[in-house]
């Protein structure tokens, strides 16, 4: 099928710019001791965790025990929740999935490593910790070196749970769009790590894994060598807020739209929030600029396109932002020179839970 032929809004992906940009990840990471642990969020097709396993992921990072039972269903062995699940019945599930596979979970407040560790002994089952570490972004984790060391000791201690280390993910700064500035927050945050790293070791305590960074800072993290994870996600789409910053990474994620409506100076066509997340700002059309979009549940408002449009056209949006625009749609389309080379489930779309 031709992409003209798709019914739009669809998601579709330029399998060429997808391809270019797994390439350079791997190009980006080659020679050092950072690995990828790439977020499921990002894309949420079990389809394309394994291919980013085979190319040489050591395990998906996701954010919801939901999204995790997907990747396990779909046999990825090796999933890190990088988020605390704190409910009981979830705990309770998220321990009879660490025996069908290696699952690592963060936690920041002793009384949920409790409920862990008793329902990972209930469970007959080996439930990996890393303790969060809240590095600036003020969104979980511990502030407190001294209760990060208190609580890794106390996982450390449990004998259903294995104390693997610390995440500290710095989400603040991965937009940051000065290069200069992402690496000299980088450097501040990664002294600090330091200085918790020795005080872990005065205790005797291994960290194995230090996980955390994204797409802005992965070339930072490589290179600083310290962290032995990288959560980057975005690196496959990337969209609008990312393309901002000069990484070597270009947009391969679009919504495609039909023009349904035009007027003097206006343009109008059938994707609004529904099919295209604006959590980050509004989609940009590619190939020409508009003065401004506005959004509504069923329609983006394109203001003064620089082309003329007339009803009935097809427009690429590229997306502010990818993680929530994928969350919208039951497939992505992969094309190339035009045509639909590929159709892939969005296997954990709507996992929020
Ligand atoms: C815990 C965590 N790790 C890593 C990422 C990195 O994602 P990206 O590379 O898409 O910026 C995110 C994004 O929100 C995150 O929440």
């Amino acid at each position: 099928m031709e992409l003209k032929h798709l019914p739009t809004p669809a998601l579709v992906v330029d399998e060429e710019i997808f391809l270019k940009n797994e390439a350079a990840m791997a190009a980006l990471l080659k020679g050092g001791s950072l690995r990828l642990r790439p977020h499921f969020k990002s894309h949420k097709c079990a389809a394309i965790a394994h291919r980013q396993i085979q190319s040489g992921a050591i395990g998906m990072t996701c954010a919801k025990l939901d999204e995790a039972i997907d990747l396990a269903e779909s046999g990825i062995e090796d999933i890190l929740i990088a988020n605390q699940i704190t409910d009981r019945e979830k705990i309770s599930r998220l321990a009879h999935l660490a025996r069908a596979c290696r699952l690592t979970v963060c936690v920041d407040d002793e009384e949920n490593a409790r409920a862990l560790e008793e329902a990972a002994a209930f469970a007959g089952a080996t439930v990996h910790c890393l303790v969060e570490y809240e590095i600036g972004m003020q969104r979980c984790g511990l502030s407190d070196m001294g209760a990060v060391v208190a609580l890794a000791k106390y996982v450390d201690g449990c004998a259903h749970l294995v104390f693997d280390g610390i995440q500290a993910y710095a989400g603040h700064i991965s937009h940051v769009v000065s290069q200069k500035e992402r690496e000299d927050l980088t450097a501040a945050n990664e002294e600090k790590i330091r200085t918790l790293l020795s005080l872990l070791a005065a205790e005797g305590l291994a960290v194995r894994t230090l996980s955390g960074g994204s797409t802005g800072t992965a070339r930072i993290k490589k290179e600083a060598g310290l962290y032995t994870e990288l959560q980057a996600g975005s690196y496959l789409f990337m969209d609008a807020t990312y393309g901002e910053l000069a990484l070597p990474f270009e947009s391969s994620l679009f919504v495609l739209a039909t023009v349904v409506s035009v007027r003097e100076g206006l343009a109008v066509v059938d994707a609004g929030v529904k099919s295209c997340g604006v959590d980050q700002g509004m989609p940009r059309p590619l190939g020409f600029s508009v003065s401004e979009v506005v959004a509504s549940e069923e329609h983006f408002q394109l203001h003064n396109p620089s082309k003329q449009l007339s009803v009935g056209d097809r427009v690429l949006l590229v997306p502010a932002h990818c993680c929530s625009t994928v969350n919208l749609h039951e497939n992505l389309y992969f094309v190339r020179d035009g045509k639909v080379t590929d159709r892939i489930p969005v296997t954990a779309r709507g996992c929020f839970r």
